[in-house]
């Protein structure tokens, strides 16, 4: 067997089965083609020696509202202040405050002003990387933002996964109106999305201060109506049901659940719904509400991990240390935060067949750590050990540099 390249002299680990000590890992045509010990190798026509490191799966960031406009530091300072996130929102900031940025901001502005977002994620070994709509809020808008997101995988090393979060704020135009407002929405936006091909997945905010089960329920109808998956905003700030709501719809995710119930618990693990977790929105916000890790443990609901980087909740562009404040906020092991981030990930977005773990016939989205052990990934703060990224069998520098335009 002649593969195209051998990565040799690394330490593997897989995240489906255990880790291979002193292994190596064969690519043939962007795909994994072979693994085991080292002595065992097959030829390739290119060899890279891993130094005796770490190679992990590439890392995938299950979560984000990466692509938008604007800062909200100032709203950071209210809280500290003592205004609250719901607070805010309500007296027309939060949200609606990066809808305004988004909507008057060019796509090239757009991307501008995400990008440098986006190429610190990449630095830590991100393979894979969602990235959601909702701060348009009108067809226009959501289009723009969508088909910025998509350029990213254009420009940059890394596979974009887009998903349509429409239903993530009742935009002004519609004040007091939510119901017309999801009715335009599953009667022309979502579909006009679907067409264009920009949404791989539908997302809702299911919040006092987002849209209520019945609305996000009638989003998820038009969803599947139009063949796409659905995943939810869920019991981040209140215990809604919408992580049963998703569960119903076998929807591939529910995001947040730090008011999650025993009821959604069930519903989620009878679904095989992974529950994406966001300790970088928890922290941020000053939540005391931890989300029922061990609960969730117990049943065997896949945890997945994300930075769910966006400028309000969460302006968070480290996944190293996403994984940190897993462990550390909520007792999550260190191999739970990385499984958090590769093979759960790759399931919370519908990508296991693909991606998510080192595995034959997989792509080969590799990450390379100058580490002892992979429980270091999760330990150190603020340290990058990422010393080679390989995407679909071709390998980079981690620190990417922007495009010229940009
Ligand atoms: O995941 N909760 C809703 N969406 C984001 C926050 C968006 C924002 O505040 O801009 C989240 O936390
Ligand atoms: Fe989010």
């Amino acid at each position: 067997m002649d593969c195209d390249a051998l990565f040799t002299n690394v330490h593997l680990a897989c995240m489906a089965g255990p880790d291979i000590v002193d292994g190596a890992i064969a690519v043939r045509a962007g795909r994994i083609a072979w693994l085991g010990p080292r002595a065992q190798a097959p030829a390739a026509t290119v060899v890279h020696d891993g130094g005796g490191r770490w190679l992990t799966p590439g890392l995938i960031d299950c979560h984000t509202h990466i692509v938008y406009a604007g800062s909200r530091a100032d709203e950071f300072e209210a809280r500290l202040n003592g205004a609250s996130y719901e607070d805010i929102a309500r007296a027309g900031g939060g949200i609606m405050a990066t809808v305004r940025a988004t909507r008057s901001a060019s796509a090239h502005e757009l991307l501008r002003q995400s990008l440098p977002r986006v190429a610190a994620l990449l630095a830590e070994g991100v393979t894979t990387l969602e990235i959601k709509s909702g701060y348009g809020l009108d067809l226009a808008s959501e289009i723009k933002l969508l088909g910025a997101a998509r350029r990213v995988g254009q420009l940059m090393p890394v596979e974009v996964v887009t998903t349509f979060l429409g239903a993530h704020a009742l935009p002004p135009e519609f004040a007091g109106r939510a119901d017309d407002y999801i009715d335009m929405l599953c009667r022309d936006m979502l579909p006009a999305v679907a067409q264009a091909g920009l949404a791989d997945a539908v997302d809702a905010f299911c919040e006092r201060i987002g849209f209520s089960a019945a609305q996000a329920e009638r989003v998820f109808a038009a969803a599947r109506a139009l063949g796409l998956p659905v995943k939810l905003h869920a019991e981040q700030l209140s215990d809604q049901g919408g992580a049963a709501l998703v569960a119903r719809f076998k929807g591939l995710s529910a995001d947040h659940l730090e008011h999650l119930g025993a009821a959604g618990i069930a519903a989620m693990a009878a679904a095989g719904t992974v529950a994406v977790l966001l300790p970088g929105a928890y922290y941020f916000l000053r939540d005391t509400q931890p989300p029922p890790v061990a609960a969730l443990r117990q049943v065997g609901v896949p945890m997945a991990l994300a930075t769910d980087c966006n400028p309000g909740t969460s302006p968070l562009t480290s996944i190293l240390l996403a994984m940190n404040m897993a462990c550390t906020l909520w007792r999550l092991t260190p191999r739970e935060a990385l499984a958090g981030c590769t093979v759960h990930a790759a399931r919370a977005l519908g990508r296991h067949a693909t991606t998510g773990s080192l595995e034959v016939g997989k792509r080969a989205d590799f990450a390379l750590w100058d580490i002892a052990r992979p429980a270091d990934l999760a330990y150190a703060m603020g340290l990058n050990p990422c010393r080679m990224v390989v995407n679909a069998g071709v390998p980079r520098e981690p620190v990417v540099s922007l495009p010229d335009q940009y």
